[in-house]
């Protein structure tokens, strides 16, 4: 969400004539999009301001912005923390971008604009270099308040985008080259639940299906108890719907996930998996998950573990809980010390690396269809793809492949990509 809304602040400078350059020190604009979901990116982004700041002494008229979730949660504040500050844009605003930016650039310092509109913006601004893979927006936002959750806070309650404005966009796409969308939003299963008579989630699919030229379709991220029947059959009949899903579950034991408020259980959620496999047994299936929830013990985390080892992921994301401002569970006893939750991410990490490589070498002799999407970053004769599943392939290959869908041999699963060579 946060890499799109940069693009979509890309798009909107290049309107107003700026260029993307490489290279900091020669820029006019920086712009800090940052992420507040965990404590690390926050810092990170602190980090990167601090930084820019003091390029900002060679360069008296560089303009340095703060935009994403840390702008929408400390607003005003800051400005009176950073002086070199120029403005403060949150993620609900980023369409006033070109308006603040030429009052920066006669002097006019120190605005601040966050917060949210009624509705999602029909027309967002979209990249204007041709991209192979891209996003699209559906829905903004989350009504699901999971207690360790800071999103429904930053980027406000769940609103969708009308499906004409969606398919308008995809079609435009298509038009510059775009062969794959991933749809977005918090909690896509949700699209269109406040909206009467637009179409449902699976439909929206179904329509986006129909648009000659579009090769792939992708969604993220979905939520167990939000995953619907109804969408997990759309992965048997709508045709270019990759057989990729990402279910974040947070957690294995059922006490620790009623704390964080998900609204599912273990139970439910192996369910809704037994069923994803049933229609889509070749279904690459990943997840988030978190350790060291408050007041998460020993027992628990076992219980996180088993559910893994239950499942076989074919890839995690995971975190090491920290507490976020205004959340409930930032006022909860029982905070895990962080030998505790690094020495659980460590294991689960390395319970997950076995998993994602025996079940990459179970696909060595396989054939799979790759959309190959430029030079492998090691050798210039290797090109690099990507399979329905989302995993990544390497094969020897010239840059003339780079948009084609071409099947792939596996000869090698690693732990990372897999290896093959081109059968067509
Ligand atoms: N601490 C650690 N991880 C978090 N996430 C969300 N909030 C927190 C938090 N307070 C993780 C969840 C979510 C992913 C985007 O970030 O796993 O799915
Ligand atoms: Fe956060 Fe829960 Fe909403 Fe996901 S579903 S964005 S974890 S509140």
């Amino acid at each position: 969400m946060n890499e799109h809304d940069s693009e979509r602040m890309l798009a909107l400078l290049e309107g107003c004539g700026y260029r993307e350059t490489k290279h900091v020190e020669e820029a006019d604009v920086m712009l800090v999009n940052t992420c507040t979901v965990r404590e690390k990116p926050e810092q990170k982004a602190y980090s990167m301001v601090g930084r820019f700041q003091q390029l900002k002494e060679d360069n008296p008229h560089a303009i340095i912005g703060i935009t994403g979730c840390v702008a929408q949660q400390e607003g005003e504040r800051l400005l009176g923390r950073i002086p070199a500050l120029d403005f403060v844009l949150g993620p609900g605003k980023i369409h006033k971008l070109p308006e603040i930016l030429r009052d920066a650039e006669k002097g006019k310092r120190g605005t601040c604009s966050v917060g949210f509109e009624n509705g999602c913006p029909t027309n967002l601004p979209t990249p204007h270099t041709a991209q192979l893979r891209a996003y699209v927006t559906i829905m903004q936002g989350c009504d699901n308040f999971c207690s360790y959750c800071i999103v429904p806070t930053v980027r406000g309650r769940e609103r969708s985008r009308p499906s004409a404005a969606i398919l308008a966009e995809i079609e435009t796409l298509i038009r510059q080259g775009t062969k794959e969308i991933t749809l977005l939003g918090q909690n896509v299963n949700s699209y269109a639940k406040h909206t009467p008579g637009e179409l449902t989630f699976p439909q929206l699919l179904a329509k986006i299906d129909e648009i000659p030229g579009l090769e792939r379709i992708r969604f993220t991220t979905s939520h167990p108890k939000d995953l619907t029947e109804e969408t997990i059959e759309a992965f048997g009949y709508v045709e270019h719907l990759c057989e990729h899903l990402h279910l974040p579950f947070q957690a294995g034991s059922n006490a620790v996930l009623e704390r964080m408020n998900r609204g599912h259980t273990r139970e439910e959620y192996l369910a809704q998996i037994k069923k994803v496999r049933e229609v889509s047994p070749q279904m690459g299936i990943t997840a988030d998950v978190m350790v060291g929830f408050p007041a998460e013990e020993e027992e628990d985390f076992d219980q996180t573990l088993e559910l893994i080892r239950r499942v076989e992921f074919d890839g995690l994301f995971s975190f090491k809980y920290s507490p976020r401002p205004g959340t409930r569970a930032a006022r909860w006893k029982g905070e895990c010390t962080p030998e505790v939750k690094q020495r659980r991410l460590e294991i689960l990490q390395g319970l997950q690396r076995g998993i994602t490589l025996k079940k990459n070498k179970e696909l060595e002799g396989s054939v799979k269809e790759i959309l190959v999407e430029g030079r492998s970053r090691n050798s210039p004769h290797t090109m690099r793809g990507r399979t329905r599943c989302n995993r990544i392939v390497n094969f020897p290959g010239g840059s003339d492949l780079v948009g084609a869908l071409v099947f792939v041999k596996i000869a090698k699963g690693l732990q990372n990509s897999l290896r093959g060579e081109r059968c067509g």
